[in-house]
């Protein structure tokens, strides 16, 4: 979808569609432009009461009289004073999806114009713009019909109009932080949705490349040579029943000052977890495809930070692998050694994701971070403690917990602080090695950010656990593209735009 930023009058915008927002109880500025012009028609069709503003709530208008436009689209906004984010969030995508289905090719929304508690242009665009995109987002690459014909097509080209010209250097602003969410949201949400037997360690590997090569960042992919030298015995040992090669993906964003210490992501990249010796039930076992979309989201995010040319170092770091069960797969009970020279006792060879993340964050501290955030998709029991709204964070440093709620707050994209107090870290204790893999059904989250912990003591460090926000299930099944709108937050924050 190609956007625009524009001003001007509702009723002689000249476009297949103008949508405009009504609240609960009071047309909003734009829609009152099309109620004058159109003699009081929207105010009779809000009195019949076929549309009541209620938040999400659309309706389609063909040849309004006096309306430069074919198609007049309202917009439910809920209550004016209500309005926030989320709100106002949820109203894009309502207006985009109804118009997907329509004939409309291009339009002019009126939306950013709408007062938003709190929210300047610049935010209400990005807003806009993340928003639409997200809602626009259709995963064909794999289909033989793709779903691209005439009957199915929505929007190509999007108008964002602002009350007036001086906000336009404003909007433009948002309009590129936008692009650049969306455009890494995209890529992860892909991806999430590639087939495990396309999306393997060598094709993220190859994606990372290329996008180095694009944007004119430095990629490194370390082979399992270079791994065995570097002593990840625990990276190695869930690899090492698959035939597909393990890789360990280095990508460094530079473009910040020499002196300042960087941010480094660490992401799960597990492209296929069966469970290995310790095999998963059947039932949805597909959706461990999903297992790399902590990796997912470092790539997204790197893609996000490469568009906006985000002045800041950041390191991104992905060990990528299947987990997968055979002849020469981890047996439960066997003890491996990890790169930090501590030794785990696998009993469950399920709880993959933090062996292969432990070495990752051994590998971080030659970067001499500022702080190390880990991306994963690594307990069931997230989802059962948070289900699929809020992302797991864990920290070891207070103060970059908040930094990082306060980012899923701002980006519509939330997390929510748990506890990792020392309580419950004999739960990891082994007889055999110095900890084991698990830590038994109760607190699983937790016990898994605690053996992480453990590998991430020399620097600040946050875990968030993606479990239950990384995709959604059943029908609508597929990528969220989550928590790249978090992390693209967090990075702009500490860049201090
Ligand atoms: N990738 C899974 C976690 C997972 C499960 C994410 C279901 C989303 C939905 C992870 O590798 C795993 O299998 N974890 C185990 C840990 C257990 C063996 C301690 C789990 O959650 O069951
Ligand atoms: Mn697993
Ligand atoms: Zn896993």
């Amino acid at each position: 979808m190609e956007f625009s930023i524009k001003h001007g009058n509702a009723a002689k915008a000249h476009t297949d569609c103008v949508i405009v927002g009504v609240f609960e109880s009071q047309l909003s500025a734009a829609a009152q432009v099309i109620d004058e012009a159109s003699a009081g028609l929207i105010s009779k069709i809000v009195k019949s009461g076929d549309f009541d503003g209620k938040p999400d709530a659309t309706l389609l208008l063909h040849r309004v009289p006096n309306i430069e436009s074919e198609r007049v689209l309202l917009v439910g906004l809920g209550k004016s004073a209500e309005l926030a984010e989320k709100q106002y969030s949820k109203a894009v995508r309502a207006s985009i999806k109804a118009l997907a289905k329509s004939g409309a090719k291009n339009a002019s929304t009126f939306l950013a114009e709408v007062p938003v508690k709190k929210l300047s242009t610049q935010r209400k665009v990005a807003l806009l713009v993340e928003a639409a995109l997200d809602a626009n987002y259709q995963f064909d690459a794999i289909k033989r019909k793709k779903e691209t014909t005439k009957a199915k097509k929505g929007l190509s080209k999007l108008a964002v109009f602002v009350e007036s010209a001086s906000l336009t250097k404003e909007a433009e602003e948002g309009l590129a932080i936008g692009k650049a969410v969306a455009a890494g949201v995209s890529l992860a949400k892909d991806l999430g949705n590639l087939p495990p037997n396309v999306c393997n360690p060598t094709y993220l590997a190859d994606q990372a490349v290329t996008m180095g090569k694009q944007y004119a960042f430095k990629v490194e992919v370390l082979e399992r040579e270079a791994l065995e030298i570097l002593g990840m015995g625990s990276f190695l040992g869930v690899s090492q029943g698959s035939e597909t090669p393990p890789k360990f993906i280095i990508m460094q964003h530079l473009k910040g000052d020499k002196a300042q210490k960087p941010v480094v992501l660490v992401g799960k990249g597990i492209t296929f977890d069966t469970g290995g010796i310790s095999l998963k039930p059947g039932a949805e076992m597909d959706e461990m495809k999903y297992d790399m979309c902590g990796a997912a989201s470092v790539l997204g995010t790197f893609k996000t930070i490469a568009e906006m040319g985000l002045n800041m170092n950041v390191i991104g770091l992905i060990p990528t692998c299947e987990n997968m069960p055979d002849g020469r797969a981890t047996r439960p009970g066997d003890v491996l050694t990890s790169m930090s020279g501590l030794t785990i006792e696998v009993l469950n060879t399920d709880a993959e994701g933090r062996l292969i993340l432990c070495d990752a964050l051994t590998y971080a501290e030659r970067f001499e971070p500022s702080a190390v955030i880990d991306i994963a998709t690594l307990t069931g029991a997230c989802v059962i403690a948070l289900g699929h709204h809020a992302t797991g964070l864990f920290s070891n440093n207070d103060a970059l917990a908040k930094e990082l709620l306060k980012a899923g707050e701002s980006a519509l994209d939330r997390a929510w602080h748990m506890p990792m107090w020392d309580d419950y870290q004999p739960q990891l204790d082994s007889n055999f090695a110095d900890m084991a893999n698990i830590g038994g059904r109760a607190a699983g989250s937790i016990t898994a950010a605690c053996f992480l912990s453990r590998f991430a003591e020399k620097y600040d460090w946050a875990h968030l656990d993606i479990a239950g926000t990384a995709w959604k299930s059943g029908k609508e099944k597929g990528g969220t593209g989550r928590p790249v709108p978090l992390l693209a937050a967090f990075l702009l924050a500490r860049a201090g735009k």
